[in-house]
C-alpha cells in the first residue's frame, strides 16, 4: 500500500518537474525557483517555505533568498541573506548537504548544532512549527540551493504536523535535474547580465570616443584657423591678398597630388603652404611699405624673412614643414638662392613645391609693376623663361614637367580663388 501511495506520488514529481524544467522554454532562476518551491510545499503538503540559492565563491559564499511563499500572510519578495554555516538549518543544509527535519522549531535539541530565529514569527504574528529543509544539488552533486518548508498540515489542512523522510526521498531522484536546470538558468542570467554591463560599457566607450573626436575636431579648427590668420597678417603689408596665400594652399596641395606623395604630405602641404611668407611680420614696417627700389641694407633685411619665419615656425611641432617651406622657399635649384644656397634636393621637396606655386601666383597676380599674366604667358615663362627668369636653374626640373603636364590643374585654383 505504502509502495503504491509512494510510486504515484513519485510520478507526480517526476511529471511536474520534468513539466517545466524539459519541456518548457529556459526560464529566469528567479521564476524556477519559486516554481520548485511552490511544487515542493504542494507535494509536502507545507504551509509556507524559502528557496535559497547560492551566490558568491570562497569566503563571500552566501545563501540568497530567492522567494519566499506563506498561505496564510501577504509577503514582500524575499530580499535577506544568510551566512553558510551551521547556525542556521538553510545554513547547515547548504553547508553539510544534509537534509533536515525538525518536529518544533521552538523544541529543537541541545545536541543539533543550529537554532531558530524567531523574529519572523514574531514581526508576522506567524506560528512556525515543523521544517524540512533539503539542499538542491547539481550534477556534481554540489548545494547550488536550499529549499526549506515550513508547517505541514495534514490531509484536511490541518496541523502543524511533521515532514516525514519519505517526503523528501520524493525529491531526491529528480534533484539534480532541478538543481542542473536552476544553474543553467542561473549562468544563463549571470552571462546576460555580464554581457549587458559589457554592451553599457562599450557604448560608454563609444561616447567618450565621440567626444575626444568633437574636441580634436574643434582643436583641428582653432588650429587651423590661428595658422590662416597669421599668414593673411603676414601679408597685410603685402600686394598680395589673403586669396594668394589661400591659391599657394591649393596649388601645392595639388602639385604635391602629382608628384605622387603620399596622402599624409599632401594634407600637410595644404596648410603649412599659406606660412610661407610668416617671417616678414618681423621685419620693420618702413621697409615693407617702401615704395620704389630698397637699398642694400634694406634688401639684406627683407631677404630675412625666410629665418625669421623658420624661427617663428619651428616652435610648433605641427609647424615643422611650415617651417621648413618658410626656410627654404626662396632657394633656387642651381644653389644660387637665399638664405643658405642649398642646391637640388638638398632643399626640402615640400619648398621645391611652394616655390614653383608662389611663383605661379605671382606671374598671373597683377602688381604695382607689372599686369596679370594670362595662363599662356604664365605658361610660357615657367617652361622656356623669359629675360629676368630661367626656370631650369630656379626649379626643380621634376616639378617643371609636373607642371608643363598639369598646368591645366592650376589654371582652375586661379580661376576658382582669383580675387575677382
Ligand atoms: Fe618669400
Ligand atoms: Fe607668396
Amino acid at each position: 500500500m505504502m509502495d503504491v501511495r509512494r510510486g504515484d506520488a513519485a510520478m507526480d514529481v517526476l511529471r511536474e518537474f520534468l513539466e517545466f524544467i524539459e519541456y518548457s522554454k529556459p526560464q529566469p532562476a528567479g521564476e524556477l525557483l519559486r516554481r520548485v518551491l511552490f511544487r515542493s510545499r504542494r507535494l509536502t503538503e507545507a504551509e509556507a517555505g524559502t528557496v535559497f540559492i547560492v551566490r558568491g565563491r570562497g569566503k563571500s559564499k552566501r545563501l540568497e533568498a530567492a522567494d519566499t511563499q506563506n498561505d496564510c500572510i501577504e509577503l514582500e519578495p524575499a530580499s535577506f541573506v544568510l551566512p553558510i554555516n551551521k547556525a542556521s538549518i538553510a545554513g547547515f543544509t547548504a553547508a553539510t548537504g544534509e537534509t533536515v527535519f525538525v518536529a518544533d522549531l521552538y523544541n529543537i535539541p541541545d545536541d543539533l548544532p543550529f537554532s531558530f530565529d524567531p523574529s519572523f514569527d514574531r514581526d508576522h504574528a506567524y506560528r512556525s512549527r515543523s521544517m524540512l529543509s533539503f539542499p538542491l544539488l547539481n550534477h556534481d552533486r554540489e548545494v547550488i540551493g536550499v529549499v526549506q518548508l515550513i508547517n505541514r498540515l495534514d490531509a484536511s489542512g490541518n496541523g502543524p504536523i511533521p515532514f516525514e523522510r519519505e517526503q523528501a526521498d520524493l525529491i531526491v531522484p529528480f534533484n539534480h535535474i532541478v538543481g542542473g536546470a536552476i544553474e543553467r538558468a542561473d549562468m544563463v542570467e549571470r552571462i546576460s547580465a555580464q554581457n549587458m554591463r559589457l554592451r553599457d560599457r562599450n557604448r560608454l566607450l563609444r561616447e567618450q570616443r565621440a567626444r575626444i573626436a568633437a574636441l580634436q575636431d574643434e582643436t583641428e579648427e582653432a588650429f587651423q584657423l590661428s595658422i590662416s590668420l597669421l599668414s593673411r597678417a603676414a601679408e597685410l603689408h603685402d600686394e598680395n591678398t589673403a586669396k594668394h596665400v589661400e591659391r599657394v594652399n591649393e596649388y601645392s596641395y595639388f602639385l604635391a597630388g602629382k608628384l605622387g606623395s603620399p596622402k599624409a604630405f599632401c594634407n600637410e602641404i595644404r596648410y603649412s603652404a599659406q606660412l610661407h611668407d610668416v617671417g616678414k611680420m618681423s621685419i620693420n614696417v618702413a621697409i615693407l611699405r617702401k615704395q620704389g627700389p630698397l637699398d642694400e641694407d634694406e634688401r639684406l633685411e627683407m631677404m630675412r624673412h625666410p629665418e625669421y619665419g623658420f624661427k617663428i615656425l619651428s616652435a610648433s611641432d605641427r609647424l615643422q614643414m611650415a617651417s621648413e617651406i618658410a626656410l627654404n622657399h626662396h632657394e633656387q635649384w642651381n644653389g644660387e638662392g637665399y638664405p643658405a644656397g642649398r642646391k637640388g634636393e638638398e632643399i626640402p621637396v615640400s619648398a621645391r613645391i611652394v616655390t614653383l606655386a608662389d611663383i605661379y601666383d605671382a606671374l598671373r597676380s597683377e602688381r604695382s609693376y607689372k599686369p596679370g599674366y594670362t595662363q599662356e604667358l604664365t605658361r610660357h615663362i615657367l617652361l622656356e623663361g623669359d629675360d629676368h627668369f630661367d626656370p631650369r636653374s630656379h626649379l626643380d626640373p621634376k616639378l617643371i614637367d609636373i607642371f608643363a603636364e598639369h598646368h591645366r590643374g592650376m589654371a582652375e585654383i586661379w580661376d576658382s580663388l582669383s580675387n575677382q
